[in-house]
C-alpha cells in the first residue's frame, strides 16, 4: 500500500458551483469514452446514508480493452480489464474507489482509493485529509495549474479544452492567463476553490512496484488535469444548471451510453504505452 502523491487542482468557481460542473464533466466526459462495445456502464447512482454520513452512491463499470497499456495486460488476470468505481458523494468531501473486482474494500489485488476534499481556497491548507504525521511526511503535493499547457501530453492538447484561450460568456472568466494564480489570491471576490486529491494504491506485484507507481502518478495527473482544464472551459455549459437538472441528465447519459455501448466504434483516451 502506497500513499501517491496529492494532486491540487485550483479552479476560478466557487465551491457550490463546482458541484453541479464535476457532475455535469464526468457525464459529458463518459459520453466520448464510450463506443463499440468499451465505456463505462453506471449501475448504481443514488442516495446513501452511511455512519451519519450522506450523499450519492455511484457504481460504474468501465469495460477496456484497448484502453489498457501494455503492462496492465501483462499482469492483470483473463478478464480483470474491467474496473468497477465505486463513489461516495458526500460532497464537499467524496471517496472514490477503483478495482478489478467488486470485492469489499481492500480486498482486492489491485485498489485504488482516491479522496478529495473540495476546500473554498487556493490550496493553502497543509494536510486537510488529517493523515498521521507520519504518512503526511512521505506524501508530495503536486499543484496542478489547468491553464498551464506544459503540464498536458501533447496527445490530450486540445484548444477548445485550453483555459488559456476561453472565455465563459456568462461569468466572463476567462482567458487565464500565466500568472491567474496570483491574481486571484490579490482579490477577495473572485470566487475560487482547491480540489484536494489523495490517492492511496494497493496491489500485490511486489516486484513492479516502482513501475506501477510511477503508471499510477503519471495517469492521476493526466486525468486530473485534463478534466479540469475540461470542466473551466465548458462553463457555460453548467453555470446555469441546478442539481435536479444534473440528476435529469445523469438519466439520460445512463442510457445514451448503454447504447453507445452496444453500438459503434472505440472513442476517447487510449492509453498509451508507458
Ligand atoms: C468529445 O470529442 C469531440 C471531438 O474531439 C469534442 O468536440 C467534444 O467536446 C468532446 N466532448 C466531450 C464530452 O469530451
Ligand atoms: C447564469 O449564471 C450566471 C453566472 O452565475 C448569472 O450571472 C446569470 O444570471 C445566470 N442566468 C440565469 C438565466 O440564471
Amino acid at each position: 500500500i502506497f500513499v501517491s502523491p496529492s494532486s491540487r487542482v485550483v479552479i476560478p468557481c466557487s465551491v457550490e458551483e463546482y458541484q453541479v460542473g464535476q457532475l455535469y464533466s464526468v457525464a459529458e466526459a463518459s459520453k466520448n469514452e464510450t463506443g463499440g462495445g468499451e465505456g463505462i456502464e453506471v449501475l448504481t447512482n443514488e442516495p446513501y446514508e452511511k455512519d451519519g454520513e450522506k450523499g450519492q452512491y455511484t457504481h460504474k463499470i468501465y469495460h477496456l480493452k484497448s484502453k489498457v497499456p501494455g503492462f496492465v495486460k501483462m499482469i492483470a488476470p483473463e478478464g480483470a480489464l474491467v474496473f468497477h468505481e465505486k463513489a461516495w458523494n458526500a460532497y464537499p468531501y467524496c471517496r472514490t474507489s477503483e478495482s478489478t473486482t467488486n470485492n469489499e474494500y481492500m480486498k482486492d489485488d489491485f485498489f485504488i482509493k482516491i479522496e478529495t476534499w473540495h476546500k473554498p481556497d487556493t490550496g493553502s491548507i497543509e494536510n486537510v485529509h488529517e493523515l498521521d504525521q507520519e504518512t503526511w511526511q512521505t506524501v508530495e503535493v503536486v499543484p496542478i495549474d489547468i491553464a498551464d499547457k506544459s503540464q498536458v501530453e501533447p496527445s490530450d492538447y486540445k484548444p477548445e479544452e485550453d483555459p488559456a484561450l476561453f472565455h465563459s460568456e456568462k461569468t466572463g472568466r476567462g482567458p487565464l492567463g500565466p500568472e491567474w494564480k496570483k491574481e486571484l489570491l490579490a482579490q477577495t471576490d473572485v470566487p475560487r476553490m482547491c480540489a484536494y486529491k489523495l490517492v492511496t494504491v494497493k496491489f500485490k506485484w511486489w516486484g513492479l512496484q516502482s513501475k506501477i507507481e510511477n503508471f499510477i502518478h503519471k495517469q492521476e495527473k493526466r486525468i486530473f488535469t485534463n478534466f479540469h482544464r475540461q470542466l473551466f472551459c465548458w462553463t457555460d455549459g453548467w453555470i446555469n444548471l441546478t442539481m435536479a437538472d444534473i440528476r435529469r441528465m445523469e438519466d439520460e447519459t445512463q442510457k445514451e451510453l448503454e447504447e453507445m455501448r452496444q453500438q459503434g466504434s472505440v472513442r476517447g483516451t487510449t492509453a498509451s504505452e508507458e
